[in-house]
């Protein structure tokens, strides 16, 4: 009787249509499974259509979602974009700097916004390190009328609007997983902002018209096993030690067939252990100065023969010379229209302070400016990726960039321990605050 019902529903005597004959008990007995096959198959489309219709629903839903709740886009936004990228100063430039929360990319803003270029910042605010550094310096960056969009650089459609909102004559390129031992821990990070995010955004400047020049941080760790010193541009780059120093050998190739095929103005630039204020707590000169405050031990790695580490430290300041020097000297990129029209300028440069400094000695000086006596644990060193020692040889920055890094060790520290104190609170109370 059901059966019935249900075959009246699906096959109603409609004028025009077919009216099926129910006489005869075998076509009877045929129809009834022939109905019953025709009935399961509009039941499977009818749950394919469904189904599928629930699945563009819910990708709808996804996608809208996402650009309502993405921390970009809109009329004000656009205007905060403008007003960042705004160039103060005759052939002023205007530059997206990637990683402009990052403990580089905040001093490398800074110091274009101060001589009055226009300065688009970028950074996703992970948390590798703590992030409320990373939002402190981006408060720092707002006060100079610096803005930093919230955002990744594997963001194709971000890009593209920002590329479509400003015409950024340069791109300073410093986003990026660093740190070498994080890598054991997690591997993906570094192809996901080093690989994946430096493709999005050469593809988004390769698009871009007009092209901006690139300038981008690579690393002195590309050296890897070289135990020639010091380590020239021209040296063995082909045995990285760690999946860090992997994924900037890799950018350099990458960026070369951006420059090769689209004709994009490149800088890679090689920085030796960069320190200073505002710096990056993984970094030992930061977890030492930390944990030396707390009365905690510190552990410094020793080679496997008992040698001291050494490392190129090279003074934030100088660095940032170095990096508006290369933004300075770069030439326009040379496509249009995703086009090469000619050979377009490939370079790359050591960026160190060509005077390695052991971390026991380094230690002593933050000892001495702390006037606490450190507790070591001297360890020898893992098999995790850290090199030795690292020293730069500078000649190609100095003759070409003008280069000529100017602070050491003593005094940069003393910069970066007074800055330590006063952020963390150890100067307003005695006896100091934990972090
Ligand atoms: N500090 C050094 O000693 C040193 C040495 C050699 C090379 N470098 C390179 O210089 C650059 C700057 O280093 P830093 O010391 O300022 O590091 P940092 O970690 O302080 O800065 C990098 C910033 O990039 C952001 N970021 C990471 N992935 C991102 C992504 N996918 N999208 C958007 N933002 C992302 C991070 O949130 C961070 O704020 C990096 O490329 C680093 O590899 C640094």
């Amino acid at each position: 009787m059901m059966m019935r019902v249900i075959e009246d529903e699906l096959f109603p005597s409609t004028p025009g249509k077919v009216k099926i004959e129910r006489t005869h008990a075998a076509s009877r007995q045929f129809h009834r499974c022939f109905a019953s096959t025709s009935t399961l198959f509009l039941w499977a489309l009818l749950l394919i259509a469904l189904t599928a219709s629930y699945l563009s629903f819910q990708s709808f839903v996804d996608t809208s979602s996402r650009y309502f709740t993405a921390s970009w886009g809109g009329l004000h936004w656009e205007r905060q974009i403008r007003a960042s990228a705004a160039v103060r100063r005759d052939d002023g430039i205007a530059v997206l700097v990637t990683g402009a929360a990052g403990f580089v990319g905040t001093h490398v803003s800074l110091a274009l916004r101060r001589r009055g270029d226009g300065v688009v910042g970028i950074d996703n605010f992970n948390a590798y390190y703590d992030p409320s550094l990373k939002k402190a310096r981006k408060a720092l960056l707002a006060g100079h009328g610096v803005f930093v969009v919230d955002g990744d650089i594997n963001d194709a459609r971000l890009l593209e609007k920002l590329f479509d909102t400003v015409p950024f004559t340069h791109v300073m390129h410093l986003a990026a997983q660093a740190g070498v031992r994080y890598a054991i821990e997690n591997p993906a990070s570094y192809i996901h902002s080093n690989v994946a995010g430096l493709v999005t955004l050469l593809e988004a400047c390769k698009s871009a018209d007009p092209q901006p020049a690139i300038v981008w941080a690579s690393s002195s760790s590309v050296y890897g096993l070289n135990d020639k010193v010091p380590f020239s541009e021209s040296d063995r780059t082909d045995r990285p030690a760690s999946l860090y120093a992997a994924t900037k050998k890799a950018g350099e190739e990458i960026t070369h067939i951006y420059n090769h095929i689209y004709g994009l103005s490149i800088t890679g630039l090689r920085f030796f252990t960069v320190y200073g204020p505002w710096g990056r707590p993984d970094m030992a000169y930061f977890s030492f100065t930390r944990n030396i405050l707390q009365g905690k031990p510190i552990t410094v790695y020793r080679g496997r023969d008992g040698t001291d580490l050494a490392r190129d430290f090279t003074y934030i300041d100088d660095i940032v010379k170095g990096c508006v020097a290369a933004l300075d000297t770069a030439e326009a990129s040379t496509g249009i229209g995703k086009q090469k029209r000619r050979p377009a300028q490939y370079r790359i440069y050591n960026l160190g302070n060509t005077s390695p400094v052991t971390v026991p000695a380094l230690v002593r000086i933050l000892e001495r400016y702390l006037k606490v006596k450190a507790r070591k644990n001297m360890v020898e060193m893992p098999g995790n990726g850290d090199v030795p020692f690292t020293h730069a040889n500078i000649s190609l920055a100095r003759a070409e960039l003008g280069y000529k890094p100017t602070t050491n060790l003593e005094t940069g520290l003393k910069k970066f321990v007074k800055w330590y104190l006063s952020y963390y609170g150890y100067s307003r109370r005695a006896g100091g605050k934990h972090q």
